[in-house]
């Protein structure tokens, strides 16, 4: 009898200590768990941009994206708005261009490994999406001669153009304005988020180091399981960028203003049909055909309409305000739709994957803390090298 409630007392405490730092995580939850790693993925080489993956490539690129002389009133460079001192987005609601638009900027945080891009994927390459930035009159509006006129007539950038391309920038405005694109993307695609707290974490936890993993606070264990489980939130913010890179629809309101909407995806893939930089059109440097898979076999459904796509999560409590059209304020906020979401307002026709989800408080902290486990400190950015020294 002694020896039982002994070794009932022995176990109460053994579960007690690691009850307090480490959740009892079954195997089916540690696979999940892993599969959002490991962190950082190998670089990505995007075959349809010959320079993508090249130094050369890059640096032009960089210099682009922080080159005002692109714009048309000579003051807006794509670091306006993709600031990097805050991840690569602005803070502000809807993104501040010629005039406001309608949309939030989004973070440029491991963008190199999304297939479509734009909250309604009108773009389907890195470099497409580049494009219309440079061209829309109510962001940069550029125009096509305007770029070409830099790269040629700018010693700097002929340079670096030559450097990146192997030829000298000659008098085709339009190929010149797709490869000052490829260039952006070859340096966008370098940008990749560093570790984070949940990397820790899941590192440790897949090899068993007990320890290790018991480091990762209480709260945001709880919250992984949640997001993981109960809640389901993974069936969306799947894999090690926490999106699957589809879209969604979780009842984010879509008017516009008074009888004008905004219909997401619907709207991109008519947007992307009728543009001549995609990857069916003859600026795909891909010979093979395969970069041009999806964009070949996508199809329009009704139930595209309201979807946007679904954003990574990593940094995502550095940023905010939130959603396509930044209408929700805070994290706290974002889990609160969640929580409280009104199912008549899910505007597409697909298989509901949002409900209510009546968190209690505390699920809702513990939420919360998982989120914000997903931010790291990012070291301030040397400027680039020079482009033709
Ligand atoms: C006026 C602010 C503004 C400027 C300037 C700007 N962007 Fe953006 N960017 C946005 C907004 C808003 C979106 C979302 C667009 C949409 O969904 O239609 C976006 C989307 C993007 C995306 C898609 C990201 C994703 O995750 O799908 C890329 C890539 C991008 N911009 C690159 C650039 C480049 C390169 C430049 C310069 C040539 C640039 N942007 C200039 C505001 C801006
Ligand atoms: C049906 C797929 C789906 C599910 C399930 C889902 N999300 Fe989302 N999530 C999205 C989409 C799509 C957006 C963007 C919606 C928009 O802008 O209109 C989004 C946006 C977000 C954002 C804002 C990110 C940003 O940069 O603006 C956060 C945070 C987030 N979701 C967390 C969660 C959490 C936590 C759960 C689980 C409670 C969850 N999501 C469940 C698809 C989903």
């Amino acid at each position: 009898m002694i020896r039982l409630l002994l070794a009932l007392v022995l176990a109460a405490t053994a579960a007690g200590a690691s009850a307090q730092s480490l959740l009892d995580w079954t195997d089916e939850e540690v696979r999940s768990i892993g599969r959002h790693g490991p962190w950082p993925p190998p670089p990505v080489r995007d075959p349809s941009n010959r320079v993508s993956g090249t130094s050369a490539g890059t640096l032009l690129g960089e210099h682009l994206f922080n080159e005002p002389r692109l714009s048309g009133d000579g003051r807006m460079s794509c670091a306006t708005c993709h600031q990097a001192g805050r991840d690569w987005s602005d803070g502000q609601a809807k993104a501040q261009g010629a005039v406001e638009l309608d949309r939030r900027t989004p973070s440029l945080w491991n963008v190199g490994y999304s297939h479509w891009f734009g909250w309604d994927g009108a773009g389907d390459s890195l470099w497409a999406q580049s494009i219309r930035p440079l061209l829309d009159p109510r962001e940069m509006n550029g125009g096509t001669e305007r770029v070409g006129a830099l790269l040629r007539n700018d010693s700097v950038f002929a340079c670096g153009y030559e450097k990146a391309f192997d030829r000298s920038p000659d008098n085709d405005d339009e190929r010149l304005l797709v490869d000052a694109a490829k260039a952006l993307a070859a340096f966008q695609a370098t940008l990749v988020s560093p570790r984070t707290p949940f990397d820790a974490f899941r590192d440790a936890l897949l090899a068993g180091d007990r320890d290790g993993a018991a480091r990762y606070p209480l709260s945001a264990q709880r919250g992984l399981r949640l997001f993981i489980g109960a809640a389901n939130c993974n069936a969306c913010h799947f894999g090690p960028r926490f999106t699957n890179g589809e879209f969604g629809d979780v009842g984010i309101p879509f008017f516009v203003r008074p009888g004008e909407v905004d219909s997401g995806r619907l709207g991109g893939l008519e947007r992307l049909a009728a543009s001549p930089f995609n990857l069916l059109g003859r600026f795909n440097d891909d010979t093979t055909g395969e970069a041009a898979r999806r964009t070949r076999h996508v199809r329009r459904l009704h139930s595209n309409f309201g979807e946007f796509r679904v954003p990574g999560l990593r940094q995502v409590g550095r940023g905010g305000p939130y959603m396509h059209n930044g209408s929700i304020a805070t994290l706290e906020d974002v889990v609160k739709h969640y929580s409280e979401v009104n199912p008549d307002r899910l505007h597409s026709d697909g298989v509901p994957l949002v409900r209510p989800l009546a968190l209690s408080s505390e699920q809702s902290a513990d939420l919360v803390a998982f989120l914000r486990s997903l931010d790291a400190d990012v070291p301030p950015r040397p400027a680039p090298a020079p482009l033709c020294p």
